[in-house]
């Protein structure tokens, strides 16, 4: 529901309520010749994790799957076999990283159609590099074609093999014609032993092994930062699984394939040297992520931390020492003798409690000593910090509806800026958003606008996941969709490209009064729910607010999902079955209406685990149908939360574990208290959300002005803008990113359903009237004398 009512006013920094009128329009008063201050360089950023096949399979260029047939033990993957069968062998090892090479039999021969057989696209005319490791008993010659699906040939060379020593050969091949589908076919008429086969185009994104079309998308963002490569992939279910950079630097053919957190092996060709050198093309700050020791399920002893925090400092010294240090050696040997600059170096990811906070501390004293200048970024997890250390910056992920980043526009407007720098290193509207639709992308943006009128806090942000091969989705929604053939950008894409094309450097003061959405109240029953084994609620009561019973007891007919509860005469207790669901228990429905009390008991688990892994932790009630839900002991039993609500409490609290709590809910529509043991433990108002989300920068020689606003209701919004003190040139230009539907995306069939328009303005004064689409974003430069 849209209204007149309260709107927020941003004073970059400050945050009033203000009233307005229903009438009147909404109003952005920009001090257009005030000294404002820089936008640090690295907030627009981007995240790159191997996750969805966005590196193996995706940007680095290798065409061909499995091609060092180390996919899975003693199993032949993604390569067909025609003649005479070849065979996996492990008795001649290429290296000891790379165990496992392929013994082609006399007249045998080997097919690779890429990544799940979808084919590989080759271009008429288009130069293709093959190269391969061999190995035979006197001498082979092998046959490589290119070829269309049904197996025409469209180039062929033939290369000769000598020796029973591995040896790399190289080769180059043109396609005939093209072919969306295509093949590589190998072939011999001798026995020989084949490794480490790669097709990649000539032609690739700067000379680096990217795929241009990709990499082009992504450099269109103009990121300022490159965070990489994760995500959970560094941590890894098990530390068996989690990422080293040293696994991805030197010969490629030495590098191990690495079984991943996403489920599929990456190559580590797309290594740490690499990424180094994308940022420095793309002019970004490199931000790598390591490894702190910690797994999702799994964490090194301290007393063995030694070889994670040294490879802190080897991974410094890889990258920025002199070609005269051991790491130093191996960068200029890998082709770059000058050091990189390296100035940020994130310690884990999603890592937390004390576990965290004592790993942190090694890393942070070992690293500050030798890089006194390097800046360390912290996790926040489960709303906690390492809290003995000082901190540089600290990393917080949001994946929430779009109307928690609409409401998170002004998030920052008033926060405290004596502590460490802000890192929004994963952002996305979800839930709501989930194929990526243009609601949730003006949300990501809202939330921007925001980030970027508190840059001075507020110092890096980058949208996640950046990349998702269709056939490899893990996660939803994502920036970027892409298939061996063709690559498309979700609406968010083109908001976030808007916002790199206007970004301008210094960031000046805009106020803005607009519309406000507020929620319609909600009715329905309650839940409870846990995926906590043993975890337990009882002596459920609800009331309405003059007396009038609703539920009670062990007469309550609870509606249980999947039996995950046993009830015991109105106790119900989790079950150790499926504990990665949430188990839930329900009664009630909309009859119940908006009002009511609940008192209970709440019984902790017996343990609880470490860190909360799966987003929903707590002992957790749903009230209003599942409007809002209160977290008991949430986030690895840290805080108190309620969700769902925009302007709730996080407050710190937890539950003793294996005790019995009473708890007490009172329930008014928009406004819940939650009382633990007697005492508040939360309690918050869902409150109106801003329709009208704004920033202004200007371009650091004074000649432009970037406005970027986002309505995100169903009505064209007119508006007075106020550009203060400045004398516009006449026009304006830009573009708009709407839709009549805010549920819209882009597909592969219809990539470019949501994507921008230009606009110009015609006869722009300091004072003027504009129109903004419904459900849009504007990003406008306004030409100053
Ligand atoms: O972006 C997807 C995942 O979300 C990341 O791997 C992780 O950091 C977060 O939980």
């Amino acid at each position: 529901m849209i209204q007149a009512g309260f709107s927020f006013v941003f004073v970059s920094g400050l945050c009033v309520l203000h009233a307005m009128a229903a009438e009147v329009p909404a109003t952005i008063r920009i001090e257009g010749d005030a000294q404002g201050f820089l936008m640090p360089k690295t907030l627009h950023g981007i995240f790159f994790e191997e996750i969805n096949r966005a590196g193996d399979g995706g940007i680095y260029a290798e065409m061909l799957a499995n091609r060092s047939f180390e996919d899975q033990a003693d199993k032949m993957v993604e390569w067909s076999l025609w003649g005479t069968p070849a065979k996996l062998d492990k008795s001649f090892p290429l290296h000891a990283n790379n165990p496992t090479s392929v013994k082609l039999a006399e007249k045998g021969g080997l097919v690779n159609k890429g990544f799940k057989g979808a084919g590989i696209p080759m271009r008429e005319g288009a130069t293709y590099k093959v190269s391969f490791w061999a190995r035979c008993e006197a001498q082979a010659e092998v046959v490589l074609k290119l070829e269309s699906s049904d197996g025409k040939r469209l180039a062929e060379t033939r290369v000769t093999c000598n020796g029973n020593a591995w040896k790399r050969y190289d080769a180059e091949m043109s396609p005939s014609a093209s072919a969306t589908n295509g093949q590589l076919a190998v072939w011999s008429a001798e026995t020989l032993w084949l490794d480490q086969l790669s097709l990649m185009p000539k032609e690739t994104w700067r000379g680096l092994p990217f795929r241009k079309d990709l990499a082009e998308m992504l450099a269109a963002l103009k990121p300022g930062h490159v965070r990489f490569p994760g995500g959970c992939y560094i941590e890894g279910e098990t530390m068996a699984f989690a990422h080293r950079w040293k696994d991805t630097i030197g010969p490629l053919e030495q590098r191990p394939t690495q079984p991943e957190r996403w489920g599929y092996h990456s190559t580590g060709g797309f290594g740490v040297h690499e990424f180094l050198l994308w940022c420095e093309a793309l002019g970004a700050e490199p931000l790598y992520v390591l490894n702190c020791g910690m797994s999702h399920n799994e964490n090194v002893p301290l007393e063995k931390m030694g070889p994670f925090v040294q490879d802190a400092l080897d991974f410094m010294e890889y990258a920025t020492s002199p070609l005269t240090s051991h790491y130093g050696a191996l960068r200029a040997a890998a082709g770059h003798p000058e050091p990189f600059k390296v100035n940020y170096l994130e310690i884990g990811n999603e890592n937390g409690g004390d576990a965290y906070e004592e790993r942190y501390a090694l890393f942070h004293d070992a690293l500050k000593k030798s890089y006194p200048r390097l800046i360390l970024i912290a996790n926040e997890w489960d709303y906690r910090v390492p809290g003995n250390r000082k901190l540089d910056v600290i990393d917080q992920h949001f994946y929430r509806p779009s109307r928690f980043f609409r409401q998170g526009s002004t998030m920052f407007d008033s926060a405290d800026r004596s502590g460490p720098r802000i890192y929004l290193g994963e952002y996305a509207s979800c839930h709501d958003a989930k194929a990526g639709t243009l609601r949730g992308a003006l949300g990501d943006i809202a939330f921007l606008t925001g980030l970027e009128r508190n840059s001075d806090l507020v110092t890096l942000a980058a949208y996640a996941p950046l990349l998702c091969h269709d056939d490899w989705s893990k996660w939803s929604p994502n920036m970027i969709h892409f298939n061996a053939q063709a690559a498309y950008g979700k609406p968010t894409y083109y908001a976030h490209q808007m916002m790199a094309a206007g970004r301008g450097e210094v960031v000046i003061p805009c106020r803005v009064e607009g519309p406000v959405e507020t929620l319609p109240i909600a009715a329905g029953g309650i839940s409870l729910l846990t995926s906590y084994e043993g975890g337990a609620f009882a002596d459920v009561r609800v009331t309405m607010p003059g007396g009038k019973l609703l539920a009670e007891g062990n007469t309550i007919p609870w509606r249980i999902k999947d039996g995950l509860f046993n009830n015991d005469n109105g106790t119900l207790v989790r079950t150790g079955k499926n504990l990665r669901a949430l188990a839930s228990a329900s009664i009630g429905d909309k009859a119940w209406g908006s009002d009511y009390d609940i008192v209970l008991r709440v019984k902790a688990p017996d343990r609880f685990p470490e860190r909360s892994l799966n987003w929903r932790s707590g002992m957790r009630i749903d009230v209003l149908g599942n409007r809002f839900t209160i977290g008991l002991g949430n986030w690895g039993n840290n805080v108190h939360t309620i969700e769902g609500m925009n302007t709730s409490e996080v407050r710190k609290g937890s539950l003793n574990a294996g005790k019995w709590h009473d708890v007490k809910i009172t329930v008014r529509g928009q406004r819940v208290c939650v009382f633990l043991d007697g005492k508040v433990a939360t309690e918050g108002t869902q409150t109106s959300i801003p329709v009208l989300c704004s920033s202004v920068t200007r371009s650091a020689d004074n000649k432009t002005l970037f406005l970027k606003m986002v309505n995100s209701g169903p009505d064209a919004l007119k508006i007075n803008l106020d550009l203060g003190k400045v004398i516009p040139a006449g026009t304006a230009s830009g573009w708009v990113l709407t839709h009549s539907d805010p549920e819209e995306t882009n597909t592969a069939d219809d990539p470019a359903r949501v994507s921008p328009k230009t606009l110009t303005w015609k006869d722009v004064q300091p004072k003027i009237t504009r129109e903004l689409p419904a459900w849009s974003l504007t990003v406008v430069s306004i030409t100053l004398l």
